[in-house]
């Protein structure tokens, strides 16, 4: 494979953009009533909801003495109280009660308050100082307005590295010939692969197709009897926007025919850095154009939420980590050797370190 020219970073830089949207949790993850504690860009959040529904993030720490307010219960009238000594909280992150003395509120004890939006099924925070840009929440509008047997699980998993080498991982579908052998990918697959990388300064497309291969053997549960199904061509168009937010659209149909008479999923995948080296990695999938009996979908539908699981759990997620422990064990910057797979994640890279550079007034 031909080496790419680039003036990219050696290692992962971990830092992070603080003013974008980062998911905190499935909204169905944040019943009425929890308090629910989540780690981002190395923050302690605590994510309630107000009695309308809508969600409240604080800062997980008590002004008075320092206890997390996630030990704390939620209250009529939209408020947190603190388990420790019973201080309570509006959403705005002032103190309105004190139990003790006069009652009066030291000027201090008030908690910073977070911009937060519940849409596409997600709790999106806003950890920046910035005025956050509301039309900067991915449109991952596709996951709505389907049918639940075409949604699969909203799920997550927890990966012990930079959220950077989970997004290289996603922009570069190559690997699924090779770690998901036999599951997501095959060898003919790399054989016809085609790799096109298209960018602005806000996004970046990588469209990774094979022509007359096998259908994965993973991906195939969606496909109906009639399908050829060792003639298929087989595309992922993968789009990842700012900061660590990927949506794909897998498919296959008969060879040679268009896109539009196959089938496949949207794929979503929603990283979210609790802080340098863990990442939460929020995932599910979404059938587009199902072909096969309705009277089936359930079943494809648990069958795409458990194995996908299992390959980012099993196989993704272990890479992944051990790659993490080589480069920190290298002690100093490593060079990667670059290959032709690479350039959409040298090229979000870029980006992202804009971005970052933008924010701290360093050199990109
Ligand atoms: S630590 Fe919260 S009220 Fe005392
Ligand atoms: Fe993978």
């Amino acid at each position: 494979m031909q080496i790419v020219e680039t003036g990219s970073t050696a290692v992962p830089r971990e830092r992070f953009v603080m003013n974008a949207w980062y998911a905190a949790m499935w909204g169905e993850n944040l019943a009425p009533g929890a308090i629910v504690p989540q780690t981002i860009v190395g923050e302690p959040l605590a994510f309630y909801r107000r009695e309308d529904g809508s969600p409240v993030a604080l800062y997980d720490r008590c002004p008075h003495r320092f206890a997390p307010l996630t030990h704390g219960k939620v209250l009529p009238n939209d408020r947190l109280q603190c388990g420790y000594h019973g201080l309570e909280y509006a959403p705005s992150g002032a103190c309105v009660h004190n139990p003790f003395g006069n009652g009066a509120i030291p000027p201090a004890a008030i908690v910073r308050s977070y911009p937060v939006v519940e849409k596409h099924r997600m709790i999106w925070v806003w950890p920046g100082e910035g005025p956050p840009d509301h039309d900067a929440i991915p449109d991952f509008s596709v996951i709505e307005a389907v049918l639940p047997q075409h949604v699969a699980k909203l799920d997550f998993i927890r990966i012990a590295a930079s959220y950077r080498l989970v997004v290289d991982n996603l922009l570069d579908p190559s690997h699924t010939s090779y770690l998901h052998a036999g599951s997501l990918g095959n060898a003919e697959m790399i054989a016809t692969a085609k790799n096109t990388v298209e960018h602005t300064d806000r996004e970046v497309v990588v469209d990774w197709s094979s022509t007359d291969v096998p259908a994965p053997n993973l991906l195939s549960v969606m496909l109906p009897a009639h399908f050829p199904r060792d003639h298929v061509d087989k595309w992922t168009h993968i789009r990842w926007t700012p900061a660590t937010n990927i949506l794909l659209e897998t498919g296959m149909c008969p060879t040679g025919s268009e896109r539009t008479s196959g089938t496949g999923y949207y794929g979503f995948h929603i990283l979210t850095p609790e802080n340098e080296r863990s990442t939460l990695y929020f995932f599910t999938s979404v059938r587009w154009n199902p072909l096969t009996d309705p009277a089936l979908d359930a079943g494809i539908r648990d069958t795409l939420t458990t194995s996908r699981r299992d390959v980012f759990l099993t196989q993704d997620g272990p890479i992944i980590e051990a790659q993490q422990r080589r480069i920190d064990q290298a002690g100093e910057a490593l060079r990667p050797a670059l290959v032709a797979i690479d350039v959409g994640p040298v090229r979000y890279a870029k980006i992202l370190d804009t971005m970052i550079a933008n924010e701290t007034g360093a050199n990109a």
